[in-house]
Parts: C-alpha cells; structure tokens; sequence
C-alpha cells in the first residue's frame, strides 16, 4: 500500500487496555462499529457524541452518590438546568420557581421558555410549602427550587414541597449545587429531578464546566436522555475524567472547606463591622433547623451584611482583600468574595438586610490566614464609611 493509505490504519488500537486508577480517556466523535448488523443497532454506543468510557464512568460514580437510576451530563450547570427544564415542559405548562433561583436560570425562563408558551412564576422561599403547593395553578408540571439559593442563602422546606407537590402529579426538581449531590441528596427526599453545577463542589478546581441531573424515575431519565440527544449536547472526555477525579476528593474537601467556612463565619459574627450572617449552618439561623434535619454537613459558601455603608465603601473592603480572590465562581479550592446587592433588583420578592452584602467562598487555605485578610479589608471597610 501507498504510505497516503499505510499512514491512516497505522498505529493499531489495542483491543485491551492496561488497568489504570482512573477510566481511559477515549477521544472519538466516530465510534468503529464491529459489523454491519451493529451499525443499526440503538442499544449500542454507535456514535461518540453519546459519550465513551470516561463519560460513562462519571454517570456511574455520580449516580452511586445520588442514589440515581440514571444521571445525564451536559456542558455546564446552567444546560444542566435549562436542558433538565426542556426535557420535562410543553407549551402550555406552567413552572414555578423559587425567587432567589441562580439569575440566568431565571434569565432562561423569562426569555426562552416564555417564548415557547410554559408560563412562569415566582415564589418567596419561606412560602409555607402548604400555601406554595396549594396555590399553585392547576397547569403546574414542575416546581423547581433552589436551598439554600446561592446568594442569600434562604432555605426551603424541599422534602415537604416534593411530598405535596407529588399528592397533586406536580414533579418537583432542585439546584442541588450547595449540597453537591453529597451533603444533600434529592432524590432520597422525594425530589424528581436532582440538578447541579459540576463545575462547583464536583470539579473542585475551577477549571472545567459541567452539569448534571439525575432522577430515579426511569421514565424521566428517558425524558432527560431525549432531551440530550434532541438538542445534541455533549462533554469531552477530558473535562468527564477531570469531574471524576474532582468527585474522589469531594468529601474530603466538602468537610475540611465547611469546617473553614464556619470558623470564619463565626468570627465575622462578633465583628463590629458586621450586621448580620446568613449561613444555615450556624446554629440560630432561620433555616438552621432545616438544614439540620435534611443536610449531612455544611458547604462552604455564605454571605454577610456589613455595617450600612455605600458601595464605595464595600469595594474599599473587597480591594483591600489579599487572599480571597474576587470572583463570580464558587466550589474550588481557593477563597472568593463578591458583593451581591447588584444581582438583588431582579427580585420580586424584597427582603431588607441591615447593610451591604458580601457573599464568600471559604477555599482550603488556613482560616487563620484568611481571618487576617478578612480583619484588614474590615479595617478599610471602617476607613471608608469613616
Ligand atoms: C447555584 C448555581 N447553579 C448553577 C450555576 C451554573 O453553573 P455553570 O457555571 O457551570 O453553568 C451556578 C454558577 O455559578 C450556580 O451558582
């Protein structure tokens, strides 16, 4: 054979793979099939777009973690929940959100959801789940919650929704992104559809965007697989084995970042600049109890009032920070800050806090280290509100 030809079959793929720690990592959009009766064949992988051996690892792990029959994966947090949304709606539904939902989930719903006839509503998340349900309007296929929402922090009472909701064929669904799939497990209280940003907890480095949402409904992991195989998503086998060696670590990393988290959080509350703190886990909070009775452990992401001040002042104190970077992300190993009250006018539902807001992600450096940043950016705070 002419070298033009030798060099497109050389180079044989072994028909065995050595045994490694962590699954291949196989790099196909064509997937050779054995004969030509297989090429028809659906229950077989007959294309690479359905993923290979590192994606369908990942399924298997994260479906062991949450107690799912099935798991489907999507390129980022936010597919995840439009593609979970998608996979379940029709024109003419009606879909009701917690008001403190991730933004440009919200932002999905009122721009392309409304534009195909699901009609949409915003509930406050301390509803009493017996108003909530009760009131919902009798084209409701799905109430999709957020607990604690990634800003403010207010919890709902999930467990309670999902056992009404489902009384009246209502599916119920979460942003499960907070709990990781390891301190919270959805499905396990009833939830339909367990959803959450990869990206965060699982990957743990932010360095890879991924999605997830799991059901132990098998028809409704039929719908959630439809749904990806309609709109043609798919993830790399690079970014599925980077999720999986995030995922061995997470509680590892879930328990030393919580502990940091509530160390910290501790001390800001007897701070003089500090108002006020939002964290279920600390005890007293409002939704301490729920978070006791549902969740095995605290994450590592909360927020604080500061003293009133104007936003001059809140930037003072996030420019003064050396060791938490300023970033809108959430889930890796290093610390992070931000102010939250722009991302606040969106909401219907109004909630007075006693100052500015400030959100922080407790990463795994020493807390002591993170204290003193903290002390010296509370210091300018002080300096600018004089
Ligand atoms: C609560 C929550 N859900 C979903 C997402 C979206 O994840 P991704 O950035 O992977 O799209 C985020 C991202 O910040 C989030 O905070």
């Amino acid at each position: 054979m002419d070298d033009k030809t030798r060099l497109i079959r050389a180079g044989a793929v072994p028909q065995t793979l050595a045994k490694t720690v962590g699954p291949p990592i196989q790099r196909g959009s064509t997937v050779l099939m054995p004969n030509a009766a297989s090429l028809y064949d659906w229950d077989q992988v007959t294309y690479g777009r359905q993923g290979l051996a590192a994606q369908a690892a990942l399924q298997d792990a994260l479906a062991a973690m949450e107690h799912a029959v099935g798991v489907a994966l999507y390129p980022s947090g936010l597919a995840a929940l439009t593609g979970a949304l998608l996979a379940v709606l029709k024109a003419g539904d009606h879909l009701m959100l917690v008001d403190t939902i991730y933004a440009p989930t919200r932002r999905f719903c009122d721009h392309v959801l409304k534009r195909f006839g699901v009609t949409v509503s915003y509930f406050d998340p301390h509803a009493p789940p017996e108003t909530l349900v009760g009131k919902a309007p009798p084209a409701t296929r799905l109430i999709l919650m957020e607990s604690p929402g990634s800003l403010t922090l207010e919890m709902q009472d999930m467990t309670r929704v999902a056992e009404l909701a489902r009384a009246r064929g209502i599916l119920t669904a979460c942003d499960n992104t907070w709990g990781a799939g390891y301190l919270f497990k959805p499905l396990q209280h009833g939830i339909d559809l367990s959803i959450q940003a990869l990206t965060k907890y699982v990957g743990g480095h932010s360095d890879v965007f991924m999605g997830s949402a799991a059901a132990s409904d098998p028809a409704l992991v039929r719908k959630l697989n439809d749904g990806i195989l309609h709109l043609g998503w798919a993830v790399s086998p690079d970014d599925a084995y980077l999720m999986l060696r995030g995922l061995r670590t997470l509680p590892a990393r879930l328990e030393r970042q919580g502990a940091n988290g509530l160390r910290i959080a501790d001390w800001l509350g007897v701070q003089p600049e500090v108002a006020a703190l939002y964290h279920p886990a600390l005890p007293g909070a409002p939704d301490h109890d729920l978070w006791k009775r549902d969740f095995s452990g605290a994450a590592s992401l909360f927020t604080f009032a500061l003293q009133p001040g104007p936003q001059a002042a809140v930037n003072a104190f996030l420019d003064a920070l050396e060791l938490f970077g300023l970033g809108f992300s959430w889930g890796g190993f290093e610390s992070l800050a931000i102010s939250v009250d722009p991302q606040l006018t969106q909401r219907r539902v109004k909630r007075a806090y006693p100052g500015p807001l400030v959100r922080l992600h407790v990463g795994l450096e020493a807390p002591d280290d993170l204290i003193d940043d903290l002390r010296r950016a509370l210091d300018a705070y002080r300096a600018a509100i004089g």
